[in-house]
């Protein structure tokens, strides 16, 4: 081995770590310092439960609880944590909880595992362990938690199905003050039992085990023992590039930092890690001195208190609460301040292991901390061989991005966080990309002292983050104040001084200038008002203090989830139409549901990593691979020369390639693979190899681009009805808007991932994918290879989300993997990580919507044109139909009698885009609705009016002349309007806009009418196979993929209803292209339909079979009867097939029926808004959704809550930003948001539209799963009407422009409060490039 930079140690030093999992004893000699615990529990214990999901502390998919013993209090902490930021050394002394040490279907399931499922809290399920995790370790902390607990414990949590209001509906059964029957949103309490007894519920809590604390793992004795007793010394781990130090004593520590300065302190690793693993920053050495006592000390003192640098947030949060019980209010103002903040940083798990030095050093530009400690004048003690020394957390102390004064070999042993004086007073702001778990945009400390008794300014002092390179002074603003009377005028010349004090140029990075400079004004008038607040309490000032800035509602309220009852005469055993939970839930809840990454390791298997382009548009010069091949443990790189078969997939007449040949059009086109024996060698081995390319000229990256550049897929669709030119002429007014919505991430939580095996002696192979199309799957695998479709068997056991991004995109991955198994004949699995999924696999199409809408006065409109473009990326994928459904849905759900639309799908050099939920409805009838608005604000109507003048009536005809009867929009419409109170509820928000300066309500109703199906009719089949054992278990084969949809669980109630037989005995085991083949893709919201009468047929194909049996034995049991069949010589196995709707849509004559049914939904949601700051919060949402007759009312209310959530994410929150060079920055959780359990509307009703039948599919049910996704715009357009409510205060009347996604930043601008205007006004009209591009 090469000798690394340690200079004190002897080479052969190598020591044990020692530590628990799950209540056994885990000893380890031959740590790896750079193996996190996440991999060690996967790959080494073969503990799967805890999950992979971006692998930077930003999804809390793979949460553990951690567990340690004090020896200076004697105690036993329980603490969560992200598994895949923990360095195992570490956990030396430590006890791991997963969540197979919770509970498990084979012992005994926790009451968090069965609550979580049984409430319906698990979809997909790849997000379940980690929340259980989260709500498991606050329950061996809390037993009895409040509802504000369990958000603040799963603030770090992400799922991306479930919009969070199961899971915490599930997890509030926990909380005393709801233990009645109002768990479940019953509206009523238990006082009224008897009136409401009939209300179906969605699950019952009686069913609930009771907490029970002897079922937890207790800590283990022997580490008890071993903290007390062991003699504590220095522990070395070394691996294959780093070398880890773990010393005890202050001195030992102190002396290897001098010796290695350049090693940093190893502490919560949650700065260091990300680096490590993101930017490929290597260290020989680190030294972790979290066993060094002398960093954690509480030191009070008169001036103050020392709080020791390795305590975690949680722990520094949890001391300065103590002293703030302890002190008068007027002591600890600072203290207060950074509690403030500390409960806002990141999430429980970050800051459970994040320490306070770690923070400070850490020196990130938007800390949340350092302004907070500049302003208060706090300072470090630190130490090193000279000695110790004390130094001011001032401007001074923060020199570059990421570097502090202090000298390499000083270490950080304490912070001073002084106590405030009389008269001071210090608060602190943030504003985030979403409330919970995101980096503050701007962030600032603030501290102001006052001349006793007065108003004049002593001292001040402002800091803010996220306004550069460092925590920044705003020191001019300061000297503006100093000295002066806190007044209006002293605050107006500080605001002017201000701007020019932070003059961010556009190319900052991370971008809105504009923004971040508005909010830096926003923060110091908020200050001020406070603090003019607090003056006039304290009777310094006399005059009033009217306006008042009081925090956004966070409250959540009681949900109502409204289904019906089965019919009366229904049997009891027939499950169809009932609440049933997901089929898998509970194994999900514990952890034991196998996805593609979870199958275990086979013999000889090998992994591959992916070489992608950094360049948009180049020749490839050459690929050298010499170095990677010399790296330890890589096999081969894989290219396109290898490709014996199709070098291409073909979509609509277009190519792509399945690696790229000599060109390379867009940075993340994938170029070739590494193979190497483990996930790591191969991860080395594809950073080693060189590709050295030329440039092509002119890189498409903007709609803009792509239009000036002819750059479109063909054919280009367009769709009219009426005559819309003649009809313009004859219309009272014309107005022409545009609209952008932005590209959208998939984010299933499992990201791409297979495992391909080479099995039989003729060349067979099996597949194991995420895939929503196994068929597909199979046909490219095969083309690629250039072997027929029967030696290729996909197998499709779940999929951890897939939202339409595993319907094509996984093919060239599985492509790519299977050529790497089938050259070096071993098993090879390739599982994408977070950064690289969202690189290569593109998501929904930015669009950018331009039209013109001819109406009267009354509000009809006549006429409206539309054109539209997608940014489509490098290959056609499927855009050429989402542009179709775009224009096919451009009447939403209004009869507009001349209506033109127009669509083009752009090619870009950008990553290709794909399906994704909706497949372009979200945003075509985005576009619309915003045209009805424009309408409603350009005659200054209500919205709702001009909604209901243009909607659907009677028997209708769409623009492509399908009739249809719109009676159940307008049902829907009418019950949402009552369910919502919609009337009564306008008036209070408008009073309470009268009432408020600088917070403003909105309110928006929104309808949708959805095709269902494939416009495409040979897509609409279905297929099953279904066989009865001996035994009489029946096992269900169909083409439908479980991505979370439940159309298992689905299937299941179709096969007992028709068998006749409980669920129990019916069993779904994967969807297998060797079973059911030649089937069509879980897609277009056709699964169900699709499937569930194929399993209908073949049920009732064997059940009519059995009529012989039956008969001869009428009182015999299903098992006689099959027994007796069997003897009987009667087959019990058959396919059932379903020839779904023919649809079809002539383009050229523009007219066709490419839907056999349409599903209707209206949704009222109301906001309020900050305009300050852009922040928002949805106070209430209720949806009524029409899915004909529910088959199971809690699968399909749990896809009405997650499309919305998806949808409230694509409309307010998800950006994705791509730089000058078209590289994706946004690619991971930390960079690219989406919902979290904070952006849960606080009351979130459903209602399933009652009475409402369906010829068209199975039991007369309905497609649920993309419908509503585009009724999360009703938040955006709520936020439009707020924005609009704000705009008035300033004088700023009628239409105004605000594109999707309605972000913080875009909701400040728009607001224009005088402060942004003042930044808009003092814009220098720099030249330089911004930041990020507008795709
Ligand atoms: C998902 C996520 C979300 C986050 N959100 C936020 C947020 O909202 N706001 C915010 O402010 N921060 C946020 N952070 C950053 C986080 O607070 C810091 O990474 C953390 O505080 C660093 O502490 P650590 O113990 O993990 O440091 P480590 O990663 O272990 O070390 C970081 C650096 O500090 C040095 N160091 C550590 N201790 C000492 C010491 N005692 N003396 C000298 N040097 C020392 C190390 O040498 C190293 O260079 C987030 C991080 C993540 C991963
Ligand atoms: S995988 Fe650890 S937080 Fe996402
Ligand atoms: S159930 Fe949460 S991510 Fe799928």
């Amino acid at each position: 081995m090469k000798t690394i930079g340690v200079t004190m140690s002897e080479p052969a030093e190598r020591d044990t770590l020692c530590f628990f999992v799950n209540g056994k004893k885990v000893t380890e000699e031959h740590v790896d310092p750079e193996t996190t615990l996440l991999s060690f529990l996967r790959q080494k214990l073969r503990l799967t439960g805890t999950k992979y999901g971006c692998g930077g502390g930003g999804c809390g998919a793979c949460t553990v609880m951690v567990s340690r013993y004090r020896t200076s209090n004697k105690t036993i902490v329980h603490y969560s944590a992200n598994a895949c930021l923990m360095p195992l050394c570490q956990l030396h002394g430590a006890a791991i909880t997963t969540v197979e040490g919770v509970g498990s279907t084979k012992t005994r399931i926790h009451p968090v595992q069965e609550r979580i499922a049984k409430a319906h809290g698990s979809q997909c399920g790849f997000c379940t362990p980690g929340m259980v995790m989260s709500m498991y370790t606050l329950l061996r902390n809390t037993p009895q938690p409040s509802l504000d607990d369990i958000t603040e414990a799963m603030a770090g949590n992400l799922c991306r199905c479930t919009g969070y209001r199961p899971i915490v509906d599930g997890c509030r059964t926990f909380c005393q003050e709801v233990n009645c029957c109002q768990v479940n949103g019953g509206k009523n309490c238990c006082s009224e039992e008897e009136k409401y007894d009939e209300t179906p519920l969605l699950f019952d809590k009686l069913d609930f085990l009771p907490l029970d604390a002897t079922q937890d793992l207790i800590f283990p004795p022997e580490l008890i023992l071993m903290a007390e007793t062991d003699r504590p010394q220095t522990l070395t781990f070394r691996g294959e590039r780093m070398t880890w130090k773990s010393p005890v004593l202050l001195e030992e520590l102190v002396q290897l930092k001098t010796s290695n300065p350049k090693a940093p302190l190893i502490m919560g690793n949650t700065n260091l890690g990300p680096d490590m693993k993101f930017k490929g920053v290597t260290h020989p050495l680190v030294i972790s001195s979290i066993r060094v006592l002398d960093l954690f000390e509480v030191t009070e003192t008169p001036h103050g208190v020392w709080v020791g640098a390795g305590y975690t947030l949680s722990e520094t949060r949890a001391i300065l609460n103590k002293f703030c019980c302890q002190f008068p209010e007027e002591k600890t103002e600072l203290f207060r301040a950074l509690i403030k903040q500390l409960g806002n940083l990141g999430s429980q798990q970050i800051r459970n292991v994040a320490t306070l030095g770690g923070n400070i050093m850490s020196a990130y530009p938007n800390s949340d901390l350092n302004p907070v400690f500049a302003a208060g004048n706090c300072s470090v003690s630190v130490i090193n061989s000279e000695g110790k020394r004390e130094v001011p957390l001032n401007q001074d102390f923060f020199v570059s991005l990421g570097k502090t004064i202090l000298k390499p070999e000083e270490i950080v042993v304490s912070v001073l966080i002084p106590f405030s004086r009389k008269g001071e007073f210090v608060r602190a702001f943030r504003q985030a990309p979403r409330k919970k778990s995101a980096f503050a945009t701007v962030t600032t400390g603030m501290r102001v002292m006052f001349s006793k008794g007065s108003r004049i300014v002593e001292d001040i002092s402002i800091y803010y983050g996220g306004v550069g390179a460092t925590t920044a002074s705003a020191t001019k603003t300061c000297a503006a104040i100093i000295a002066r009377p806190w007044n209006d005028e002293t605050l107006n010349q500080a605001y002017d001084i201000l701007i020019k004090e932070f003059d961010l140029p556009p190319s900052i990075p991370g971008g809105k200038a504009e923004f971040r400079r508005s909010l830096t004004l926003s923060f110091l008038f908020k200050f001020n008002l406070e603090i003019l607040q607090t003056l006039r309490k304290m009777n310094v000032i006399e005059e009033e203090v009217t306006e008042k800035i009081e925090p956004l509602p966070r409250e959540i309220q009681r949900s109502q989830q409204e289904f019906h009852n089965v019919s009366e005469g229904q049997s009891e055993h027939d499950p169809v139409g009932r609440p049933v939970m997901h089929r898998s839930a509970i194994s999900q809840a514990t952890g034991e549901a196998v996805y593609c990454d979870d199958l275990p390791t086979i013999d000889g298997e090998h992994f591959l990593a992916l070489v992608t382009s950094s360049k948009a548009h180049a020749k490839i010069i050459s690929v050298d691979v010499s170095n990677a091949l010399l790296l330890p443990g890589v096999i081969d790189v894989i290219t396109a020369k290898d490709i014996p078969g199709k070098k291409t997939r073909i979509l609509c007449g277009y190519d792509e390639d399945v690696l790229a040949g000599t060109q390379v059009s867009c940075i993340g086109h994938i170029v070739c693979a590494v193979l190497a024996d483990s996930r790591v060698h191969a991860k080395r081995g594809a950073s080693a190899v060189n590709i050295s390319y030329e440039d092509l000229p002119d890189p498409i990256f903007t709609i803009e681009d792509a239009i000036k550049q002819s750059s479109f897929y063909e054919p280009r669709r367009k769709i009219e009805r009426g005559n819309v030119t003649e009809a313009f002429k004859g219309v009272d007014l014309v107005h022409e808007g545009e609209i952008r919505i932005g590209g959208q991430e998939h984010f299933y939580m499992e990201t791409q991932s297979m495992l391909v095996v080479p099995v039989g002696e003729e060349r067979e192979l099996n597949v194991y994918a995420s895939s929503q199309w196994p068929t597909a799957l199979q046909i490219a695998v095969a083309e690629t290879l250039a072997i027929p479709s029967n030696r290729v068997i996909c197998h499709v056991k779940r999929l951890g989300g897939a939202f339409g991004g595993k319907v094509v995109k996984t093919n060239i991955l599985a492509c790519i993997t299977s050529l790497a198994a089938w050259k070096n004949n071993c098993p090879v699995r390739c599982v994408l990580e977070r950064g690289e999924d969202m690189l290569i696999t593109g998501g929904r199409h930015p669009v950018l919507g331009k039209y013109k809408v001819g109406f009267q006065k009354d509000g009809r409109i006549l006429a409206a044109d539309f054109q539209i473009y997608t940014n489509a990326g490098n290959a056609v994928d499927e855009s050429v139909f989402v542009a179709e459904k775009i224009l096919l849905h451009l009447d939403n759900s209004y009869n507009i009698p001349n209506l033109r639309g127009r669509a083009a799908a752009c090619r870009t050099n950008l990553p290709s885009n794909t399906a994704f939920r909706g497949f372009g409805v979200p945003q075509g009838a985005c576009i619309v609705e915003n045209m009805i608005h424009d309408v409603g604000m350009a005659l200054q109507f209500p919205v709702d009016k001009i909604q209901e003048i243009n909607m659907y009536r009677g028997p209708s005809l769409t623009h492509y002349k399908m009739e249809f009867s719109p009676e159940n929009l307008l049902r829907c419409w009418d019950e949402c309007k009552v369910k919502s109170d919609y009337n009564g509820r306008c008036d209070a928000v408008d009073k309470f806009n009268q009432q408020n300066r600088w917070k403003k309500r909105g309110i928006a109703i929104t309808p949708i009418k959805y095709g269902i199906g494939f416009a495409e009719g040979f897509m609409n089949q279905g297929a099953a196979l279904v066989n009865i054992y001996v035994d009489g278990s029946v096992l269900v084969t169909h083409a439908g993929t479980e991505m979370g949809q439940g159309v298992h669980t689905k299937m299941q109630q179709v096969a007992s209803r028709e068998l006749h037989i409980p669920p129990s005995k019916v069993y779904i085991s994967e969807t297998n292209t060797s079973t059911v083949p030649n089937t069509f893709p879980s897609a277009a919201s056709y699964g169900t339909d699709a499937n569930g009468i194929a399993v209908k047929n073949a049920c009732q194909t064997l059940y009519q079979r059995l009529v012989p049996v039956r008969l001869k034995n009428p009182k015999g049991t299903w098992e006689n009867w099959v027994s007796e069949a069997i003897m009987e010589k009667i087959s019990l196995s058959a396919t059932g097939y379903h020839r779904g709707a023919d649809s079809h849509m002539d383009w050229d004559k523009m007219e066709g029926r490419p839907y056999p049914y349409f599903t209707f939904g209206v949704c009222c949601s109301e906001v309020e808004l900050d305009c300050l700051t852009g922040d928002y919060m949805t106070v209430r949402t209720d949806i009524v959704v029409d899915i004909g007759q529910s088959l199971n009312p809690s699968v399909d209310v749990g896809q009405i809550e997650g499309a919305f959530t998806q949808g409230l994410g694509l409309y307010t929150l998800e950006e994705l930003k791509f730089s000058p060079s078209g590289l994706l920055y946004t690619r991971g959780p930390s960079q690219y948001k989406i919902p979290a359990v904070c952006d849960m509307p606080l009351s979130f009703n459903v209602y399933l539209l009652s009475d409402s039948y369906n010829p068209h599919a199975v039991y007369s049910s309905k497609g649920i799963g993309e419908p509503v996704l585009f009724l999360g715009s009703s938040v955006f357009f709520a936020i439009k009407h707020a924005i609009a409510a704000a705009r008035k205060e300033v004088g700023l009347t009628g239409c105004f422009s605000l594109n999707s996604p309605a972000t913080a930043e875009r909701i400040c601008l728009a607001c224009a409060a005088p402060f942004t205007q003042k930044i808009q006004a003092s814009k220098t009209g720099s030249v330089q490039q911004p930041w990020a591009l507008n795709i």
